[in-house]
């Protein structure tokens, strides 16, 4: 039905009426008619035309009836609706321009009158049509700058966490299986998947203030001297230091500062209590001792995963929170986990 010509439906009872419109439009527009309110919306919906010309007073479906069922469609309710009427008075107008009309056109009207408002909105929606595809490629275009933004940004992180592990290959790849961990702990727990991502990059960076402690140290074999241990304490804070400037919807920073903190308090640095320690830390924390239990450090042997689990579970509610407890033990015993 559509060729180069935009298509302009009238709807009304008179054929005086019509054949006056398709007269004063018929040179410029392609034309459909339809003689009452029921075959208007089924011509609309077979065409969908580039605008109406509404008649209101019509036996039956009256066009106000027409406009209302035009417009609460999605396909059909940005079509432009003009009403042409008899009718004058401004109750009437205004009733037509509540029910989502573009213009109102008060019979008897002038030919040159009815064509300049029927190209004026043709041209208005054509406008529109165009600003909503420009949006459309706008929309595109930041979601392809915000994936692009984002692999930058994981790859910026790969390389953080590398930093650390190379001065330290006995922990090569624990951050990495700490955050596979934490997130799958904090998914279980039904976490939104905001707070995830922030546990993933915690999870990725949580270790990086180990970059301040002596390789000799971080390799070193045998039992740690205390003075070695306070040494090891300080990276939580030193890696909040690195990361608190980073700009980012998540706050893994503060997630980084409290991964070693403890619900009994005995942890560090702050000494912070159950309360006080975000739920995405409490997490982490689960993840990152089972993760560090179940491998090997220079300091000791691997202890095994079971160990590992035997130690959250003796500790849970005391050391650990016990909702990420429990589902770090439902993800080893029932889901069959495995570190990647
Ligand atoms: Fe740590
Ligand atoms: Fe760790």
């Amino acid at each position: 039905m559509k060729t180069g010509k935009p298509l302009v439906l009238i709807v009304d009872d008179n054929p005086t009426n019509i054949d006056l419109l398709v007269n004063t439009l018929e040179d410029d527009f392609q034309l459909g008619i339809a003689i009452n309110g029921p075959k208007a919306l089924d011509y609309v919906e077979k065409y969908l035309p580039d605008l109406i010309l509404l008649d209101i007073m019509m036996p039956g479906m009256d066009g106000y009836e027409v406009c209302t069922r035009l417009k609460s469609v999605t396909r059909t309710k940005d079509v432009p609706v003009i009403f042409i009427t008899a009718m004058s008075e401004v109750g009437d107008k205004t009733q037509g321009f509540e029910l989502g009309a573009v213009d109102y056109i008060t019979k008897p009207f002038h030919t040159m009158e009815v064509k300049a408002r029927v190209q004026t909105h043709l041209s208005l929606k054509k406008m529109r049509e165009e600003l909503s595809d420009q949006n459309v490629i706008l929309e595109q275009r930041v979601e392809e700058k915000t994936a692009e933004l984002q692999e930058m940004l994981k790859a910026i992180v790969r390389a953080m966490a590398m930093m650390v592990e190379v001065r330290d290959p006995y922990t090569a790849g624990h951050q990495h299986r700490v955050a596979q961990l934490a997130c799958a702990i904090a998914k279980k727990m039904g976490l939104s998947n905001d707070q995830i991502n922030a546990i993933r990059f915690a999870g990725i960076l949580h270790d990086i203030g180990k970059i301040r402690i002596p390789t000799s140290i971080l390799t070193r074999s045998g039992k740690l001297l205390d003075a070695e241990f306070d040494m090891i304490r300080i990276h939580p804070e030193v890696g909040y230091d690195l990361l608190k400037n980073i700009p980012s919807p998540w706050p893994f920073a503060q997630i980084v500062l409290q991964h070693h903190e403890l619900l009994d308090g005995s942890g560090y640095p702050k000494h912070l209590t159950s309360d006080q320690i975000m739920q995405e830390s409490k997490i982490l924390t689960v993840a990152d001792v089972t993760e560090a239990q179940s491998s090997y450090r220079p300091y000791r042997p691997a202890l095994g995963i079971d160990f590992a689990l035997e130690d959250i579970q003796k500790n849970r509610g005391k050391l650990y929170d016990p909702d990420a407890v429990d589902a770090c033990l439902e993800l080893f015993q029932q889901d069959n986990f495995k570190f990647e």
